[in-house]
């Protein structure tokens, strides 16, 4: 019951449909990815970043391995977004409006460290934000944002509290937002889902 990312996953499928956009700012091992992918196939995309080398070339296998069209962007080489299937971005989430793709239905992100990846590629608060806020202006009317973060480790108590700062001053006139949390666990996952009203 208090499994936080499953019950990330079933709110956006909740509002998901084949041929929509998802957008997940933290691509790890890269099962947030193939699960959106999964929601949105055969005609959707879903553009999904991480810092970590390592972390997407494990989303690229496990994605390869289904049989999903992947398509690679960075920095140097951003690329088009037209095609339908995955786009990996090798570049932080913080640099969204550096890529040139639509406003997205959903947007995920699973904050903290890859646990078996290089723990010293956590997300930061400001870069969090950042990529935060730039999700909130550009999601779709009935469109949803889900945050997962972890207190437990360094910095991530700190990081927790400015996206529950950021989430709950949303104007209520446009947005409902969902928290969830163990009551009786201080250390364990939390939840946010922010969905924006029709304007
Ligand atoms: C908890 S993992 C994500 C788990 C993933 N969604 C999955 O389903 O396997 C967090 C990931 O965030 C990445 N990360 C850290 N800082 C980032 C940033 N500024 N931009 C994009 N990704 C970042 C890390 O490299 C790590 O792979």
């Amino acid at each position: 019951m208090t499994r936080i990312v499953p019950w990330s996953q079933s709110l956006l499928a909740e509002v998901l449909a084949t041929g929509d956009l998802a957008v997940d700012l933290t691509a790890g091992a890269g099962r947030d990815t193939l699960f959106l992918w999964q929601q949105v196939a055969p005609s959707g995309s879903v553009v999904a970043f991480d810092v970590q080398e390592a972390a997407l070339e494990r989303t690229r296998l496990l994605l390869q391995a289904e049989g999903v069209p992947v398509f690679l962007h960075s920095y140097e080489d951003p690329g088009s977004f037209a095609k339908p299937g995955v786009h990996l971005i090798h570049d932080s989430h913080a640099q969204w409006l550096q890529y040139d793709f639509d406003s997205p239905r959903v947007v995920i992100a699973n904050l903290g460290y890859l646990p078996d990846g290089d723990r010293s590629l956590v997300t930061q608060k400001d870069s969090t934000l950042r990529a935060l806020t730039v999700a909130l202006r550009h999601l779709r009317d009935q469109g949803r944002l889900a945050v997962v973060g972890y207190p437990g480790h360094e910095g991530g108590q700190e990081e927790v509290e400015a996206v529950g700062f950021l989430l709950s001053g949303l104007d209520p006139e446009r947005w409902q937002v969902l928290h969830l949390r163990a009551a009786n666990c201080p250390q364990a996952p939390l939840l946010w889902v922010a969905e924006k009203k029709a304007a």
